[in-house]
């Protein structure tokens, strides 16, 4: 799926663009029909909200369950970000994040980039996500909110903020976030948040300023999150685990436009359990070749 010059306009503009049912019901049921059991997994890769079993986020799933390995190959979630991007992409973070009914915890307001430039040294902004509903978004379970174009503003100042919820991020002071949102609009469009049926898809660049509030609703709100980085920007540290910033570097290829529904190869190389050294870390920033 290519975009045409009005959308990337539009990206340029308000930094996220949003495809509505942009996949289909039987689409989407083979992905959310394989969550239950990736959560109910004892793994590092499974985050669960602070003091809870709720599973807040759940990552590299497109390493070992073969409906999300089509996912992150999936035409309609790369070829977009190709477009915006202008050059081939490796995947720096997948996730299936979870805001359970009930017990989902809010997500601080922050940038991705912010937190991929501080933990990982990516040297620009050049990556961004790509999300896909599994469950219907409403006002009710908390859907993401946006800044619209505080992309624009480049990586602004962030706090590590290792207490709050059960996932560190570098997040943004209330100050600059209540002017951000008075430049882009106060109540008349300083914040939006996309919402629709499960399905649908947003796109997001890196320097986006987001947040979301907590699950007060019986309704749960799984959401997956493509990060998508040109391979030129490829991280320069392995400061975090593998399984959350990863350090495979090779371009994705994309399968036909009916890979959810149709049986292609894909590879699983964690398929048998994520290997030791995915749990390495180092602080030092890598060594490349002149
Ligand atoms: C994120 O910002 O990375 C996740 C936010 C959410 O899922 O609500
Ligand atoms: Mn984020």
């Amino acid at each position: 799926m290519r975009l045409g010059a009005a959308q990337k306009e539009q990206f340029e503009r308000d930094g996220y663009l949003f495809f509505p049912g942009l996949f289909t019901p039987a689409e989407t049921r083979t992905l959310t029909s394989a969550v239950p059991e990736l959560y109910s997994r004892r793994e590092a890769y499974n985050v669960r909200e602070k003091g809870k079993d709720a599973v807040r986020t759940s990552f590299a799933a497109h390493l070992y369950s073969e409906p999300f390995a089509r996912l992150a190959r999936h035409p309609r979630m790369i070829e977009p970000v190709e477009d915006l991007l202008g050059e081939e992409l490796y995947m720096h973070q997948f996730k299936i994040n979870g805001k359970a009914a009930f017990d989902g915890d809010v997500w601080q307001w922050h940038q991705d980039y912010g937190t991929w430039l501080n933990d990982d040294l990516m040297p620009a902004e050049r990556a961004m996500n790509v999300a896909i509903f599994l469950d219907d978004v409403s006002e009710f379970n908390g859907p993401l909110m946006f800044i619209p174009g505080s992309h624009k503003r480049g990586v602004v100042d962030a706090r590590h903020d290792q207490t709050t919820t059960s996932y560190p991020l570098w997040t943004i002071g209330n100050e600059l976030i209540a002017q951000l949102v008075d430049r882009a609009g106060g109540k008349n469009g300083g914040i939006v948040s996309p919402k629709g049926p499960a399905g649908s898809m947003i796109l997001f660049h890196g320097c986006l300023v987001h947040a979301s509030g907590s699950n007060l609703s019986p309704w749960n709100r799984v959401s997956v999150y493509l990060s998508l980085c040109a391979i030129s920007n490829h991280i320069r540290r392995f400061k975090r685990p593998e399984y959350i910033a990863h350090r495979d570097f090779t371009p994705i290829e994309t399968l036909p436009d009916d890979c959810l529904l149709k049986d292609y190869r894909v590879d699983l190389p964690w398929k048998n359990g994520m290997p030791a050294s995915a749990l390495e870390t180092s602080t030092d920033a890598l060594k490349l070749a002149a």
